[in-house]
C-alpha cells in the first residue's frame, strides 16, 4: 500500500543551490536526482505532483565572489543561475519551476512571512556588538571576518564556524580577527548595532509533536533534528549588508540591514510555487499545495541542510498559522571522490580541484549513464564515493549488459522472425508463467522501494527484472527453437515482449531518455502527468503488449562505455579539469 494514499497531491522541493558556483555531482547525489526519480515516478503513477526548486541568490559568499571578481552580485547570480538551470536540464532534472530568490515576488513572500512572525510576538530586537572594519567603514558579517579558531587554533576560521574542526562559536570569540575583504585585512573593532532575532524556543513543543509524528524518517535526519530541538534559542535573522531582502519595518535601525540568507532562502519554495501559478494565470493556485492538509510536502536535501529543514524552516511555517509542515525530510549523506592515484577516498573540494561538475560530466557521458551510476551509489544512509572503475563496471555490467542487452536481443529476434509484430503465444509452460508473474512482483517491489525513498534498492529491483529475463531467455533458447519449433519461439518472444514493456515503465524514473526511446519503439505512451495528475502509466506497465502490436526497428538504448575513453576522462579529472 502506498504511503501517500491519505494525500491528494505531493509537492517536493530540492534544496535551493547558491547561484555562486557550478552544480556538481555531490549536489546531484544529495538532493536533485533522488527528488527527480521520485517526481517522475509519482507523475507516471498519475498522482498530482509539483517539483519546485530555484537559485538561492543572496548571502555573503555571493557578495564576496562579486568583490573578488570586480563585478556586481547581480552579475554573479545571473551567470550561475543560467549555468545551473542548464546543468539541471542536461541531466533531465524535471523541475516544474526553477525560480530565483532575487525576484520581487520573493521579497514580497519573505516580508509577509516575517511580518506574521513579528505580529505573533516571535521576533525580538536586540542590541549587540559585532566586528566592524574602520578601513572599509562596514560591519563584517559571516565570512567577511577571519581569525583563529578559539577551539582548535586553525588560523583561517571564518565568522562563527571553523572549517577545520567544525566548531560553532560566537564570532566575537575569534582570536586575532581580521577583515576578509579584497584589499582589507585590517583588524576590526567591536561596534554596537541592532538586529532582529527569531525566538525558535517558542516552537519547541510544536516541533516536538511534529517530529514525534514521524518515526518513519531516516535515522540520520531524526537524530540531528532532535539534538537541535532540545536546545532552541533565539537566532539572528538579519545582517549588516545591502544584498538581501529588505526588512519591512518602519524603524531607522533597519536601514543598511537585510534578512540573513538563511531566513529568506527556504521561503523561496513558497515563492516559486506562487510564481508557477502566476505564470498559469491562477494566482491562488499555490495555496492548496501549502495550506491544504491533503497536500504532502517533502524536502530533499543534503545532510548539512537538516537542521534548517527539520527545525528552522518549520518554525517559519508554524508562525504563519495555516501552512502544512513537511511529511518527510529526505536527507542524504555525502558523495566523496575516490582518488585513483592514491586509492584513497577524499572529500570533494574546490581547492583540491577534485570536483566533477555537471556541465563537464554531461559533455562526456549520456544523461542516462550518469543518472544510473549516481543512483546506484546514492549516499542514502552512509557516505559514498565516486569511482571511475565502478562507474564503468556498473553501467556496462548492469544497465547496458543486463537490461539493454535483454531488450535488444528480444526485440531484434521478434522483429526479424515475426514481421515486426508481437507474436501470438501458444500455451504457457511453468517458465513462461513464472516469468509473467515476476512482472507485477518486480514492479510492486520497485514502487514500494521508491515510496520509501530507497532509491538504490528500487534500482536493484529494476535490474533484477532484467536478470530474471536473461535467465528465462537463455533457458528458452529462442535462437535454437526458431528452426525447430515456431510456436515455442512465438510464446517465448511474446513473454519477452511483456517483460520489455514492463522494463520500459520501470526504467522511466531512473533513465528517462532510454525509456522515452523504448516507448517509441514499442508504440506505448509514458504519460507525463503533472500538478493535475493524469492516467496511471505505472500500472499500465503490467498490462503488456497485445499479440499483433507493431514494433519499430530496435536501437541500442544504452551503448557500452569504452575503457580507454573512461581512462582518458579519469585522467582529466585527476588533473583537476572536471569542473
Ligand atoms: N543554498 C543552500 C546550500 O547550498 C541551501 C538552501 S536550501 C533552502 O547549502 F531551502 F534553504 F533554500
Ligand atoms: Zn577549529
Amino acid at each position: 500500500m502506498s504511503a501517500d494514499t491519505k494525500f491528494e497531491r505531493t509537492i517536493i522541493t530540492g534544496a535551493l543551490p547558491y547561484a555562486n558556483g557550478h552544480i556538481h555531482l555531490g549536489h546531484i547525489a544529495g538532493a536533485y536526482l533522488p527528488a527527480d526519480i521520485f517526481a517522475r515516478f509519482k507523475r507516471l503513477c498519475g498522482h498530482p505532483m509539483l517539483y519546485i526548486c530555484g537559485s538561492d541568490e543572496y548571502g555573503v559568499p555571493i557578495t564576496l565572489t562579486a568583490l573578488k571578481e570586480g563585478i556586481s552580485p547581480q552579475e554573479v547570480i545571473d551567470r550561475y543561475h543560467a549555468a545551473n538551470d542548464e546543468s539541471f536540464a542536461r541531466l533531465g532534472i524535471s523541475f516544474d519551476l526553477y525560480g530565483r530568490t532575487s525576484w520581487p515576488i520573493h521579497t514580497e513572500t519573505t516580508q509577509t512571512f516575517f511580518l506574521n512572525l513579528y505580529r505573533g510576538g516571535h521576533i525580538e530586537k536586540r542590541e549587540m556588538e559585532l566586528w566592524y572594519s574602520e578601513q572599509s567603514d562596514r560591519f563584517l558579517p559571516d565570512r567577511y571576518v577571519k581569525g583563529t579558531c578559539p577551539k582548535c587554533g586553525f588560523e583561517e576560521a571564518t565568522g562563527d564556524e571553523c572549517e577545520n574542526c567544525g566548531a560553532q562559536y560566537s564570532a566575537n570569540d575569534l582570536i586575532a580577527p581580521r577583515a576578509n575583504i579584497p584589499g582589507d585585512s585590517s583588524t576590526p573593532i567591536l561596534k554596537k548595532t541592532v538586529h532582529w532575532f527569531l525566538r525558535l524556543q517558542d516552537f519547541t513543543g510544536e516541533l516536538r509533536t511534529w517530529l514525534e509524528g514521524h518515526p518513519e524518517w531516516r535515522a540520520n535526519v531524526k537524530g540531528i533534528a532532535y539534538s537541535w530541538v532540545d536546545d532552541l534559542r533565539a537566532r539572528c535573522i538579519t545582517r549588516d549588508t545591502d544584498w538581501g531582502v529588505p526588512i519591512p519595518l518602519d524603524d531607522a535601525d533597519a536601514a543598511g540591514k537585510r534578512f540573513y540568507v538563511w531566513f529568506d532562502n527556504a521561503i523561496g519554495y513558497v515563492t516559486n510555487t506562487r510564481q508557477y501559478y502566476r505564470d498559469r494565470g491562477e494566482p491562488d493556485g499555490w495555496e492548496r499545495w501549502w495550506k491544504d492538509p491533503a497536500s504532502r510536502l517533502i524536502h530533499f536535501i543534503g545532510k548539512d541542510n537538516v537542521p534548517f529543514h527539520a527545525v528552522m524552516f518549520p518554525t517559519y511555517l508554524m508562525g504563519q498559522g495555516d501552512y502544512i509542515l513537511a511529511d518527510n525530510v529526505v536527507g542524504n549523506e555525502y558523495l566523496n571522490i575516490l582518488n585513483r592515484e592514491t586509492g584513497k577516498t577524499e572529500k570533494g573540494s574546490k581547492s583540491k580541484g577534485n570536483m566533477i561538475s555537471v556541465r563537464w560530466f554531461t559533455s562526456k557521458f549520456s544523461t542516462d549513464a550518469i543518472r544510473y551510476y549516481i543512483c546506484a551509489i546514492m549516499p542514502e544512509s552512509r557516505d559514498a564515493a565516486f569511482d571511475w572503475d565502478e562507474f564503468f563496471n556498473r553501467y556496462n555490467g548492469e544497465l547496458s549488459n543486463v537490461v539493454g542487452n535483454f531488450i535488444h536481443r528480444s526485440l531484434t529476434m521478434t522483429v526479424k522472425n515475426f514481421a515486426g509484430q508481437v507474436p501470438g503465444p501458444g500455451p504457457f509452460d511453468d517458465d513462461d508463467r513464472a516469468m509473467l508473474a515476476a512482472i507485477p512482483e518486480q514492479l510492486d517491489g520497485i514502487a514500494e522501494a521508491l515510496e520509501n525513498f530507497r532509491f538504490r534498492q528500487a534500482l536493484e529491483r529494476f535490474i533484477d527484472l532484467g536478470r530474471k529475463a536473461n535467465v528465462y531467455f537463455d533457458g528458452k533458447q529462442p535462437w535454437v527453437t526458431r528452426k525447430t519449433d515456431p510456436e515455442r519461439t512465438a510464446t517465448t518472444l511474446y513473454v519477452c515482449c511483456q517483460v520489455v514493456r514492463a522494463l520500459c515503465t520501470a526504467m522511466a524514473p531512473f533513465v528517462p531518455d532510454g525509456a522515452r526511446r523504448l516507448a517509441g519503439i514499442l508504440g506505448v505512451s509514458l504519460p507525463e502527468g503533472g500538478p493535475e495528475g493524469g492516467e496511471d502509466g505505472w500500472n499500465a506497465g503490467r498490462d503488456g503488449l497485445p499479440a499483433g502490436a507493431p514494433l519499430q526497428e530496435p536501437e541500442v538504448l544504452f551503448p557500452k562505455l569504452d575503457k580507454d575513453y573512461i581512462a582518458e576522462c579519469a585522467d582529466a579529472h585527476m588533473r583537476g579539469e572536471a569542473f
